[in-house]
């Protein structure tokens, strides 16, 4: 069902907002319509005046029934209100606009049409460069500000916990430090556009089977160590406007309704001003819920069912307070005067749902994401980049072809974005075949499901490309680590002769010369691996797809993206080995590997990767020296000299690890900076990166708060975490640190 938005015009003023003006423009600024002044009826509007007393004006103002409207969806369900996830409805009267939420992570989705399909957050994560990351938030809020949407479900910063988890191509690592800094760039792109960011889930939302009830029972130190600090790094560097709490129980009690988790540490210890908003249909209470630091209910079919008018007869009786039903508005206003909703009013129809914001520009930015997430994971004899003129190519897979692209651009669920019509897909074929044209070689494709063409087609060529692809999507996990039959379900998975690892071992044995390119939203065996020469992992690309591939693989681009996961040898080396961890038993997930998730459980338990956190080559080589490392006042300081030893341009992930005192009680060593450089073949330059205090400590269980066990640090500066390349040490005294 489709119902017409309200109209967004505040006061009646009428500020129309040309939107299509602007919708060239390659840089991201935001449009700026002239900001409401303050009128007699509006104070509040006045924006010289900070966001708290902004709020605290117009919540002084708002009648009861007033803000119990602002707490939950305006719909009756959530398709009533067309492209998008919620709806919080305007108050005219007092200058306060609709609230319009959407997803999220990708690109701007719920069923809004043309709109830029971007990468994953799996593959803006594996760019590791913040400058790429806050380009895209910015070009995501740019089209939503134009949609006429100011609140964006995005970014997903939950930890990769078990590689199977279904969502983890919409989330960033398996490293808090990293999944932060990430979430906290794109947070500050979409937020430079009068948009509100809201990072979710919170908190140890690590799976989907059961996400709706199951408990994930994490002690003390390894939440504040390893689940939460990609939140908090979200809150105080990327002043999140939103966090949405999760479907899941922590340690058996509801996120959404978790006192400790949303009052104690998010609000109180991380100092989050702004709202929490449930995930939808994650609330299951009104009083335990309010007072437990939930915000707003969203959504879904029982919209209003908690934070309605059972929520007026709570406040009424004295079950909530007054001073906390006021705090949850004033939370919610705040961010949308913070964030600019107010002054900077999103576009309203017509422009607003219908405007095409798939530009140009953001085509660009979409393939120069993919370009800088692209991990080259091998390269044996430096078969790529493909140079040389007048090649045979054989090109193999459905991923490949268009019917197969236009699945694997993006993953499954909510932060899916549909396909444009008018803009498909730029397939592999399409961006390959051209891009070899230039330098005269031909493409023949086989989409695989005949083996004998595809192996017909692999001896007759030169280089043989594989693509093989996995099917990612919310609402369930994958089974298993392997690549199986791909998008098979395009074609009836029984005409499937053999699966896609069997394909690519054919193919192999045909053609010396065989590169594999994975569409994968995570880790995945590679039985093949010792049979081929070369492998590109390109996650989930979006719509550039073709594109960016053909530019990596051609040597236009110099490969830089690094593994923000691990990837095993097999299930059998994952450090959820009993069913009590994962998937759980009797409800409960035990997080009893504790601190050792990803690589810290590699690292711990000596067992070799298939590929390790951090790893990614390049077409060109990078020398470290001259590592020193610096005690300062607020921590540490970092600097080397990297120099590209290689012919080619190139960009280095330069990675800081610490490896903590035995007393510490720590995994063997953890990420805590890096900085991606960029140099010229010969080019050397020196890195200086700071390392905070927090870095050096541990969450202390008796104190509750962070602590630096006294001792040695070492300080293992590298290529990836199994490739360190210069070391240094810091001693350090006990310190109790503020949390
Ligand atoms: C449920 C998903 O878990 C969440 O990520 C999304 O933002 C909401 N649905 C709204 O679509």
């Amino acid at each position: 069902m489709q119902t017409r938005r309200l109209s967004s015009r505040l006061c009646g003023l009428g500020v129309a907002v040309s939107a299509i003006a602007v919708l060239t423009g390659a840089v991201w600024t935001a449009a700026v319509p002239a900001a409401h002044a303050a009128t007699a009826q509006c104070p509040w509007m006045d924006a010289t005046q900070s966001p708290d007393q902004r709020a605290g004006e117009l919540v002084g103002a708002m009648t009861l029934d007033q803000k119990l409207s602002m707490l939950h969806s305006a719909e009756p369900d959530m398709l009533a209100y067309y492209g998008t996830a919620g709806h919080v409805a305007a108050i005219p009267g007092l200058c306060v606009p609709d609230l319009v939420l959407n997803d999220a992570g990708a690109g701007v989705g719920d069923g809004q049409v043309n709109a830029t399909a971007f990468p994953a957050g799996i593959a803006q994560a594996a760019s590791w460069d913040p400058n790429v990351q806050q380009q895209f938030g910015a070009g995501l809020g740019w089209e939503a500000w134009h949609k006429g949407i100011n609140v964006m479900l995005a970014p997903g910063v939950n930890i990769d916990r078990v590689p199977m988890n279904g969502r983890n191509f919409e989330y960033a690592s398996e490293d808090p430090y990293l999944a932060g800094q990430t979430g906290a760039a794109v947070i500050r792109g979409i937020q430079s556009q009068n948009v509100i960011a809201t990072v979710k889930h919170l908190a140890a939302n690590n799976q989907e089977t059961n996400r709706m009830t199951v408990s994930a029972d994490v002690d003390e130190r390894t939440l504040h160590e390893i689940y939460l600090p990609a939140f908090e790094t979200a809150v105080k560097q990327g002043k999140a406007g939103a966090v949405m709490c999760s479907y899941n129980q922590l340690n058996s009690v509801y996120a959404c309704e978790n006192p400790a988790l949303l009052t104690d540490v998010l609000k109180k210890e991380f100092g989050f001003s702004g709202f929490v908003m449930s995930d939808w249909g994650a609330t299951h209470s009104t009083v335990a819920a309010a007072n437990a630091g939930l915000d707003m209910e969203m959504a879904g079919s029982n919209n209003g069912q908690y934070f309605g008018d059972a929520l007026k007869t709570a406040v009424i009786n004295g079950q909530v307070s007054m001073a906390r039903l006021n705090d949850m508005v004033t939370r919610i206003v705040r961010s949308a005067f913070a964030d600019g909703l107010f002054d900077h009013p999103a576009a309203a129809e017509p422009d607003g749902f219908a405007a095409v914001v798939n530009t140009p520009a953001e085509a660009t930015l979409a393939r120069t994401i993919a370009e800088q997430g692209t991990v080259l994971l091998k390269n044996k004899d430096g078969l790529l980049p493909l140079d040389g003129q007048g090649k045979k190519i054989a090109l193999i897979g459905q991923a490949a072809g268009a019917a197969g692209a236009e699945q694997a651009y993006g993953g499954g669920g909510s932060s899916h974005v549909p396909l444009a019509g008018a803009v498909p897909v730029v397939s592999p074929q399409q961006g390959i075949t051209q891009r070899g044209a230039a330098n005269g070689d031909t493409v023949v494709y086989a989409d695989g499901t005949s083996v004998a063409d595809a192996v017909a087609a692999a001896k007759a060529a030169d280089v043989a490309i594989v693509y093989a692809n996995d099917s990612e999507a919310e609402g369930t996990d994958r089974t298993n680590l392997g690549l199986n039959y791909g998008t098979c379900s395009l074609v009836a998975c029984a005409q499937f002769p053999v699966s896609q690892d069997q394909l690519i071992g054919a193919v192999a044995e045909a053609n010396p010369n065989t590169i594999v390119v994975l569409n994968t939203g995570g880790p995945v065996r590679m039985p093949w691996l010792g049979q081929v020469e070369s492998v590109v992992e390109a996650w989930y690309p979006g719509q550039e797809d073709g594109n960016a591939a053909a530019a990596v693989l051609f040597g236009d681009v110099n490969p830089s993206g690094k593994l923000p996961e691990t990837f095993p040898v097999s299930e059998n080396d994952l450090p959820t080995q009993t069913t009590a961890q994962y998937p759980g038993v009797n409800g409960h997930a035990s997080y009893s590997e504790g601190l050792r998730v990803g690589y810290r459980w590699y690292d711990s338990q000596n067992i070799a990767p298939l590929f390790p956190f951090g790893h990614g080559l390049s077409y060109t080589t990078f020398s470290y020296s001259g590592l020193r490392v610096s005690r300062t006042a607020s921590g540490a300081s970092v600097t080397l000299t990297i120099t590209n030893t290689g012919t080619r341009a190139g960009a280095e992930v330069a990675q800081v690890y610490l490896a903590a005192p035995a007393a510490a009680g720590e995994p063997p060593k953890q990420l805590k900076a890096y900085q991606k450089v960029f140099l010229n073949p010969g080019q050397a330059r020196s890195v200086t990166v700071p390392v905070d205090s927090r870095a050096f400590a541990q969450w202390d269980t008796t104190k509750h708060t962070w602590l630096i066990t006294p001792g040695t640090y070492q300080v293992l500066v590298g290529s990836s975490s199994r490739d360190i390349r210069a070391q240094s040490s810091l001693t350090m005294a006990a310190k109790t640190l503020a949390p």
